[in-house]
Protein backbone atom coordinates (compact mmCIF):
# COMPACT_ATOMS: atom_id res chain seq x y z
CA UNK A 1 0.00 0.00 0.00
CA UNK A 2 1.56 3.38 -0.44
CA UNK A 3 1.66 5.75 1.57
CA UNK A 4 -0.96 8.93 0.49
CA UNK A 5 0.12 12.34 0.33
CA UNK A 6 -2.23 13.97 2.92
CA UNK A 7 -4.04 11.96 5.58
CA UNK A 8 -7.35 11.31 5.07
CA UNK A 9 -9.25 13.94 7.58
CA UNK A 10 -12.36 12.16 9.03
CA UNK A 11 -15.31 13.23 10.45
CA UNK A 12 -17.05 11.24 13.24
CA UNK A 13 -21.20 11.84 13.25
CA UNK A 14 -22.22 10.95 16.62
CA UNK A 15 -20.52 10.33 20.20
CA UNK A 16 -21.65 6.22 19.66
CA UNK A 17 -19.75 3.73 21.64
CA UNK A 18 -17.96 1.63 18.43
CA UNK A 19 -16.55 5.03 17.60
CA UNK A 20 -14.72 5.58 20.96
CA UNK A 21 -14.25 2.18 21.79
CA UNK A 22 -12.63 0.86 18.71
CA UNK A 23 -12.87 3.26 15.34
CA UNK A 24 -11.36 6.06 16.59
CA UNK A 25 -8.20 4.81 17.87
CA UNK A 26 -7.98 2.91 14.86
CA UNK A 27 -7.89 6.27 13.16
CA UNK A 28 -5.57 7.55 15.56
CA UNK A 29 -3.23 4.66 14.92
CA UNK A 30 -3.31 4.48 11.16
CA UNK A 31 -0.50 6.60 9.82
CA UNK A 32 -3.25 6.90 6.47
CA UNK A 33 -5.62 9.19 8.35
CA UNK A 34 -6.68 11.49 11.66
CA UNK A 35 -9.68 12.39 13.19
CA UNK A 36 -10.16 16.14 12.80
CA UNK A 37 -13.63 16.61 14.10
CA UNK A 38 -16.78 15.26 15.88
CA UNK A 39 -20.65 15.79 15.76
CA UNK A 40 -23.54 15.03 18.24
CA UNK A 41 -26.80 15.91 18.42
CA UNK A 42 -25.70 17.96 21.46
CA UNK A 43 -23.10 20.56 21.43
CA UNK A 44 -21.94 20.03 24.60
CA UNK A 45 -21.81 16.18 24.26
CA UNK A 46 -20.14 16.86 20.89
CA UNK A 47 -17.61 19.10 23.62
CA UNK A 48 -16.98 16.66 25.86
CA UNK A 49 -16.09 13.83 23.51
CA UNK A 50 -13.39 15.69 21.20
CA UNK A 51 -12.03 16.81 24.46
CA UNK A 52 -11.61 13.17 25.87
CA UNK A 53 -11.38 11.50 22.52
CA UNK A 54 -7.68 14.26 21.04
CA UNK A 55 -10.03 15.42 18.46
CA UNK A 56 -9.41 19.20 17.81
CA UNK A 57 -13.02 20.19 16.45
CA UNK A 58 -16.71 19.53 17.21
CA UNK A 59 -20.11 20.19 15.92
CA UNK A 60 -23.38 20.79 17.65
CA UNK A 61 -25.34 18.72 14.47
CA UNK A 62 -24.55 16.21 12.15
CA UNK A 63 -25.03 18.60 8.86
CA UNK A 64 -22.77 21.38 10.63
CA UNK A 65 -19.87 18.83 10.22
CA UNK A 66 -20.82 18.04 6.42
CA UNK A 67 -20.67 21.40 6.07
CA UNK A 68 -17.33 21.25 7.05
CA UNK A 69 -14.85 21.63 3.88
CA UNK A 70 -11.66 20.45 5.70
CA UNK A 71 -12.93 16.98 6.11
CA UNK A 72 -12.53 14.41 3.27
CA UNK A 73 -14.63 11.29 4.61
CA UNK A 74 -17.12 10.66 7.76
CA UNK A 75 -17.50 7.69 9.63
CA UNK A 76 -21.25 7.07 10.22
CA UNK A 77 -22.09 5.19 13.70
CA UNK A 78 -25.56 6.29 13.90
CA UNK A 79 -28.22 4.28 14.84
CA UNK A 80 -29.47 1.38 11.75
CA UNK A 81 -32.40 3.64 10.74
CA UNK A 82 -30.29 6.42 10.19
CA UNK A 83 -27.51 5.31 7.73
CA UNK A 84 -29.65 5.97 4.50
CA UNK A 85 -30.31 9.07 5.59
CA UNK A 86 -26.76 10.23 6.65
CA UNK A 87 -24.96 8.61 4.14
CA UNK A 88 -26.59 10.37 1.51
CA UNK A 89 -26.12 13.48 3.09
CA UNK A 90 -22.51 12.92 3.26
CA UNK A 91 -22.03 11.98 0.15
CA UNK A 92 -24.34 14.78 -1.16
CA UNK A 93 -21.21 16.85 0.90
CA UNK A 94 -18.79 15.18 -1.23
CA UNK A 95 -17.68 13.45 1.67
CA UNK A 96 -16.77 9.71 1.76
CA UNK A 97 -18.55 7.46 4.05
CA UNK A 98 -17.35 4.43 6.06
CA UNK A 99 -20.99 3.60 7.48
CA UNK A 100 -21.27 0.74 9.94
CA UNK A 101 -22.91 -2.31 9.41
CA UNK A 102 -25.67 -3.28 8.48
CA UNK A 103 -25.25 -0.76 5.86
CA UNK A 104 -29.10 0.12 5.50
CA UNK A 105 -32.55 -1.80 6.44
CA UNK A 106 -32.88 -2.89 3.39
CA UNK A 107 -31.15 -3.69 0.04
CA UNK A 108 -32.86 -1.16 -1.45
CA UNK A 109 -31.38 1.34 0.90
CA UNK A 110 -27.82 -0.17 0.15
CA UNK A 111 -28.56 0.73 -2.95
CA UNK A 112 -30.13 3.96 -2.43
CA UNK A 113 -26.91 5.04 -1.03
CA UNK A 114 -24.78 3.78 -3.44
CA UNK A 115 -26.42 5.21 -6.11
CA UNK A 116 -26.01 8.48 -4.07
CA UNK A 117 -22.03 7.66 -3.51
CA UNK A 118 -21.51 7.12 -7.22
CA UNK A 119 -23.93 10.00 -8.38
CA UNK A 120 -21.32 12.04 -6.20
CA UNK A 121 -18.08 10.68 -6.85
CA UNK A 122 -17.66 9.59 -3.48
CA UNK A 123 -16.37 5.98 -1.37
CA UNK A 124 -19.00 4.26 -0.04
CA UNK A 125 -17.97 1.35 2.08
CA UNK A 126 -19.42 -1.47 5.23
CA UNK A 127 -17.94 -1.46 7.68
CA UNK A 128 -17.37 -5.28 8.70
CA UNK A 129 -14.14 -4.87 10.39
CA UNK A 130 -13.79 -8.97 10.74
CA UNK A 131 -13.16 -9.38 7.34
CA UNK A 132 -9.74 -7.23 7.36
CA UNK A 133 -8.64 -9.29 9.56
CA UNK A 134 -5.87 -11.82 8.32
CA UNK A 135 -7.36 -14.29 9.92
CA UNK A 136 -10.20 -14.63 7.88
CA UNK A 137 -8.22 -14.15 4.77
CA UNK A 138 -5.71 -17.00 5.74
CA UNK A 139 -9.65 -19.08 6.43
CA UNK A 140 -10.42 -18.19 2.91
CA UNK A 141 -7.13 -19.73 1.76
CA UNK A 142 -7.58 -22.75 3.55
CA UNK A 143 -11.11 -23.52 2.13
CA UNK A 144 -9.89 -22.92 -1.29
CA UNK A 145 -7.01 -24.56 -1.09
CA UNK A 146 -9.03 -27.47 -0.45
CA UNK A 147 -7.75 -28.58 2.87
CA UNK A 148 -11.06 -29.63 4.25
CA UNK A 149 -12.16 -31.09 0.91
CA UNK A 150 -15.43 -29.73 -0.33
CA UNK A 151 -17.25 -27.15 1.94
CA UNK A 152 -20.75 -28.34 2.59
CA UNK A 153 -21.51 -27.13 5.44
CA UNK A 154 -21.25 -23.70 7.90
CA UNK A 155 -22.72 -22.81 11.14
CA UNK A 156 -21.88 -19.55 12.56
CA UNK A 157 -23.05 -18.27 15.94
CA UNK A 158 -22.80 -14.51 17.37
CA UNK A 159 -24.65 -13.45 20.49
CA UNK A 160 -23.98 -11.65 23.64
CA UNK A 161 -26.70 -10.79 26.85
CA UNK A 162 -28.12 -7.09 26.74
CA UNK A 163 -28.99 -5.26 29.72
CA UNK A 164 -30.09 -2.04 29.00
CA UNK A 165 -33.64 -1.28 27.88
CA UNK A 166 -33.02 1.69 26.03
CA UNK A 167 -30.01 0.42 23.97
CA UNK A 168 -30.60 1.00 20.01
CA UNK A 169 -30.64 -2.73 19.45
CA UNK A 170 -34.12 -2.91 21.19
CA UNK A 171 -35.29 -0.13 19.23
CA UNK A 172 -37.42 -1.29 16.44
CA UNK A 173 -38.08 2.47 15.06
CA UNK A 174 -34.34 2.67 15.26
CA UNK A 175 -33.48 -0.82 13.56
CA UNK A 176 -32.32 -3.02 16.20
CA UNK A 177 -32.46 -6.48 16.34
CA UNK A 178 -30.54 -9.51 17.25
CA UNK A 179 -30.39 -10.49 13.30
CA UNK A 180 -29.58 -6.63 12.36
CA UNK A 181 -26.75 -6.82 15.12
CA UNK A 182 -24.91 -9.99 15.21
CA UNK A 183 -26.24 -12.10 12.70
CA UNK A 184 -25.98 -10.02 10.10
CA UNK A 185 -22.15 -11.50 10.62
CA UNK A 186 -23.41 -15.34 10.39
CA UNK A 187 -24.80 -14.08 7.13
CA UNK A 188 -22.03 -12.33 6.17
CA UNK A 189 -19.28 -15.33 7.10
CA UNK A 190 -21.50 -17.52 5.33
CA UNK A 191 -21.70 -15.59 1.98
CA UNK A 192 -18.14 -14.82 2.43
CA UNK A 193 -16.82 -18.34 2.79
CA UNK A 194 -19.40 -20.16 0.41
CA UNK A 195 -18.27 -17.84 -2.11
CA UNK A 196 -21.85 -17.78 -3.42
CA UNK A 197 -24.95 -16.60 -2.73
CA UNK A 198 -27.78 -18.72 -0.77
CA UNK A 199 -30.96 -19.57 -2.79
CA UNK A 200 -33.30 -20.21 -0.09
CA UNK A 201 -33.64 -19.22 4.12
CA UNK A 202 -35.59 -20.77 6.54
CA UNK A 203 -35.72 -18.52 10.24
CA UNK A 204 -37.13 -18.97 13.64
CA UNK A 205 -37.41 -16.14 16.19
CA UNK A 206 -38.65 -15.27 19.15
CA UNK A 207 -39.70 -11.13 19.69
CA UNK A 208 -39.17 -8.55 22.76
CA UNK A 209 -41.76 -6.56 23.65
CA UNK A 210 -40.47 -3.70 21.40
CA UNK A 211 -41.27 -5.88 18.33
CA UNK A 212 -37.35 -6.58 17.64
CA UNK A 213 -36.35 -10.29 17.55
CA UNK A 214 -33.89 -11.26 20.49
CA UNK A 215 -32.96 -14.79 19.42
CA UNK A 216 -32.85 -15.92 16.07
CA UNK A 217 -32.13 -19.30 14.21
CA UNK A 218 -31.79 -20.04 10.28
CA UNK A 219 -30.67 -22.00 7.36
CA UNK A 220 -28.95 -20.60 4.26
CA UNK A 221 -29.71 -22.95 1.47
CA UNK A 222 -27.21 -22.71 -1.32
CA UNK A 223 -26.76 -24.28 -4.49
CA UNK A 224 -25.03 -27.95 -4.77
CA UNK A 225 -26.35 -28.84 -1.39
CA UNK A 226 -24.12 -26.58 1.00
CA UNK A 227 -26.40 -24.79 4.06
CA UNK A 228 -25.12 -22.51 6.41
CA UNK A 229 -26.96 -22.33 10.11
CA UNK A 230 -26.97 -19.39 12.05
CA UNK A 231 -27.89 -18.75 15.25
CA UNK A 232 -28.02 -15.35 16.99
CA UNK A 233 -29.24 -13.81 19.89
CA UNK A 234 -29.66 -10.66 22.65
CA UNK A 235 -30.46 -12.50 25.16
CA UNK A 236 -27.64 -15.37 25.38
CA UNK A 237 -24.45 -15.45 27.37
CA UNK A 238 -21.08 -14.03 24.48
CA UNK A 239 -20.44 -16.47 22.16
CA UNK A 240 -18.56 -16.28 18.51
CA UNK A 241 -17.82 -18.70 16.79
CA UNK A 242 -17.57 -20.25 12.81
CA UNK A 243 -17.70 -24.27 11.92
CA UNK A 244 -16.71 -24.86 8.40
CA UNK A 245 -17.08 -28.38 7.64
CA UNK A 246 -16.01 -30.29 4.83
CA UNK A 247 -15.71 -33.75 3.13
CA UNK A 248 -12.41 -34.15 4.71
CA UNK A 249 -11.94 -31.77 8.00
CA UNK A 250 -13.53 -28.96 9.01
CA UNK A 251 -12.43 -25.37 10.34
CA UNK A 252 -13.20 -24.06 13.87
CA UNK A 253 -12.79 -20.33 14.18
CA UNK A 254 -12.89 -19.09 17.88
CA UNK A 255 -13.63 -15.12 18.58
CA UNK A 256 -14.43 -14.78 15.23
CA UNK A 257 -15.27 -11.28 14.50
CA UNK A 258 -13.62 -9.52 17.64
CA UNK A 259 -10.90 -11.79 18.30
CA UNK A 260 -8.56 -8.13 20.07
CA UNK A 261 -5.23 -7.95 18.97
CA UNK A 262 -3.41 -10.92 20.46
CA UNK A 263 -2.67 -13.45 18.31
CA UNK A 264 -5.91 -15.43 16.76
CA UNK A 265 -6.40 -19.34 15.87
CA UNK A 266 -8.11 -21.17 13.64
CA UNK A 267 -7.97 -25.16 14.54
CA UNK A 268 -7.77 -27.16 11.69
CA UNK A 269 -9.64 -30.94 12.34
CA UNK A 270 -9.23 -34.27 10.19
CA UNK A 271 -9.97 -37.70 10.86
CA UNK A 272 -10.22 -38.48 14.67
CA UNK A 273 -8.49 -36.35 17.29
CA UNK A 274 -6.13 -35.11 14.21
CA UNK A 275 -5.73 -31.63 15.16
CA UNK A 276 -3.54 -28.57 13.37
CA UNK A 277 -3.90 -24.96 14.81
CA UNK A 278 -2.75 -22.38 12.68
CA UNK A 279 -1.77 -18.99 14.63
CA UNK A 280 -2.04 -15.70 12.76
CA UNK A 281 -0.13 -12.60 14.36
CA UNK A 282 -2.07 -10.53 15.98
CA UNK A 283 -3.56 -7.51 14.06
CA UNK A 284 -6.18 -4.70 14.67
CA UNK A 285 -9.30 -5.21 12.62
CA UNK A 286 -10.44 -1.84 12.76
CA UNK A 287 -7.08 -0.29 11.67
CA UNK A 288 -6.57 -2.70 9.01
CA UNK A 289 -10.33 -1.42 7.76
CA UNK A 290 -10.06 2.29 7.74
CA UNK A 291 -6.30 1.77 5.68
CA UNK A 292 -7.90 0.10 3.33
CA UNK A 293 -10.39 2.78 3.27
CA UNK A 294 -8.00 5.61 3.14
CA UNK A 295 -6.24 3.61 -0.03
CA UNK A 296 -8.74 3.52 -2.05
CA UNK A 297 -10.23 6.98 -1.37
CA UNK A 298 -6.79 8.55 -1.55
CA UNK A 299 -4.72 6.07 -4.17
CA UNK A 300 -7.82 4.82 -6.20
CA UNK A 301 -7.20 1.04 -4.80
CA UNK A 302 -10.41 -1.20 -5.40
CA UNK A 303 -12.94 -1.53 -2.87
CA UNK A 304 -12.65 -5.02 -1.72
CA UNK A 305 -16.46 -4.81 -0.57
CA UNK A 306 -18.49 -2.72 -2.89
CA UNK A 307 -21.94 -1.32 -1.57
CA UNK A 308 -23.44 -4.05 -3.57
CA UNK A 309 -22.04 -6.71 -1.79
CA UNK A 310 -24.17 -4.79 1.54
CA UNK A 311 -27.14 -5.12 -0.72
CA UNK A 312 -26.57 -9.03 -1.40
CA UNK A 313 -26.16 -9.52 2.30
CA UNK A 314 -29.20 -7.08 3.02
CA UNK A 315 -31.81 -9.57 0.54
CA UNK A 316 -30.62 -12.79 2.73
CA UNK A 317 -31.44 -10.60 5.98
CA UNK A 318 -34.94 -9.68 4.83
CA UNK A 319 -35.75 -13.14 3.55
CA UNK A 320 -34.69 -14.39 7.01
CA UNK A 321 -36.90 -11.96 8.31
CA UNK A 322 -39.43 -12.84 6.43
CA UNK A 323 -39.62 -16.70 6.94
CA UNK A 324 -39.41 -15.91 10.87
CA UNK A 325 -42.42 -13.50 10.77
CA UNK A 326 -44.00 -16.13 8.90
CA UNK A 327 -43.70 -19.09 11.31
CA UNK A 328 -40.25 -20.85 9.63
CA UNK A 329 -41.78 -20.57 5.87
CA UNK A 330 -39.27 -20.98 3.29
CA UNK A 331 -38.63 -17.62 1.53
CA UNK A 332 -36.80 -17.74 -1.81
CA UNK A 333 -33.42 -14.87 -2.19
CA UNK A 334 -34.20 -12.77 -4.81
CA UNK A 335 -30.75 -13.15 -7.02
CA UNK A 336 -31.35 -9.01 -7.44
N1 LIG B 1 -18.37 -2.91 13.71
C1 LIG B 1 -18.50 -3.10 15.01
O1 LIG B 1 -17.66 -3.70 15.68
C2 LIG B 1 -19.71 -2.52 15.70
C3 LIG B 1 -19.83 -2.66 17.08
C4 LIG B 1 -20.91 -2.03 17.71
C5 LIG B 1 -21.84 -1.33 16.97
N2 LIG B 1 -21.71 -1.25 15.62
C6 LIG B 1 -22.68 -0.50 14.81
O2 LIG B 1 -22.44 0.88 15.10
C7 LIG B 1 -23.65 1.61 15.15
C8 LIG B 1 -23.74 2.28 16.51
O3 LIG B 1 -23.71 1.33 17.54
P1 LIG B 1 -23.29 1.75 19.05
O4 LIG B 1 -23.55 0.61 19.92
O5 LIG B 1 -21.93 2.33 19.05
O6 LIG B 1 -24.38 2.86 19.32
P2 LIG B 1 -24.55 3.93 20.49
O7 LIG B 1 -23.40 3.89 21.43
O8 LIG B 1 -25.92 3.78 21.04
O9 LIG B 1 -24.43 5.30 19.69
C9 LIG B 1 -25.29 5.70 18.69
C10 LIG B 1 -25.15 7.21 18.56
O10 LIG B 1 -26.05 7.66 17.58
C11 LIG B 1 -26.49 8.96 17.92
N3 LIG B 1 -27.95 8.99 17.73
C12 LIG B 1 -28.61 9.72 16.81
N4 LIG B 1 -29.92 9.54 16.89
C13 LIG B 1 -30.12 8.68 17.90
C14 LIG B 1 -31.28 8.12 18.48
N5 LIG B 1 -32.52 8.41 18.03
N6 LIG B 1 -31.13 7.28 19.52
C15 LIG B 1 -29.91 6.96 19.98
N7 LIG B 1 -28.76 7.46 19.46
C16 LIG B 1 -28.87 8.31 18.44
C17 LIG B 1 -26.07 9.26 19.34
O11 LIG B 1 -25.00 10.20 19.27
P3 LIG B 1 -25.19 11.76 19.56
O12 LIG B 1 -26.21 11.87 20.64
O13 LIG B 1 -23.84 12.16 19.96
O14 LIG B 1 -25.64 12.41 18.30
C18 LIG B 1 -25.51 7.96 19.86
O15 LIG B 1 -24.37 8.13 20.66
C19 LIG B 1 -24.75 0.60 14.83
O16 LIG B 1 -25.01 0.66 13.44
C20 LIG B 1 -24.11 -0.75 15.17
O17 LIG B 1 -24.65 -1.80 14.37
C21 LIG B 1 -20.65 -1.83 14.98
Amino acid sequence: METPSRKLRWGILSTANIGRAAVIPAIHASTTGEVVAVASRDSERAREFAEANAIPEHFGSYQGLLDSDTIDAVYIPLPNSLHKEWAIRSAAAGKHVLCEKPLGLTAAECEAMDAAARDAGVTLMEAFMYRFHPRTERVIELLRAGAIGSLRSIQASFSFRLTQPDNIRLSRELGGGSLMDVGCYCVNVSRTLAGAEPMQVQAFASWAESGVDEQMAGTLKFADGLTAQLDCALTLERRERYVAAGTEGYLDVEAAFLPGTDDAEIAEHRGRGSMTTHTIAGADEYQLMVEHFADCVSNGAALRYPASEAAANMRVIEALYRSAREGGIPVDVPST
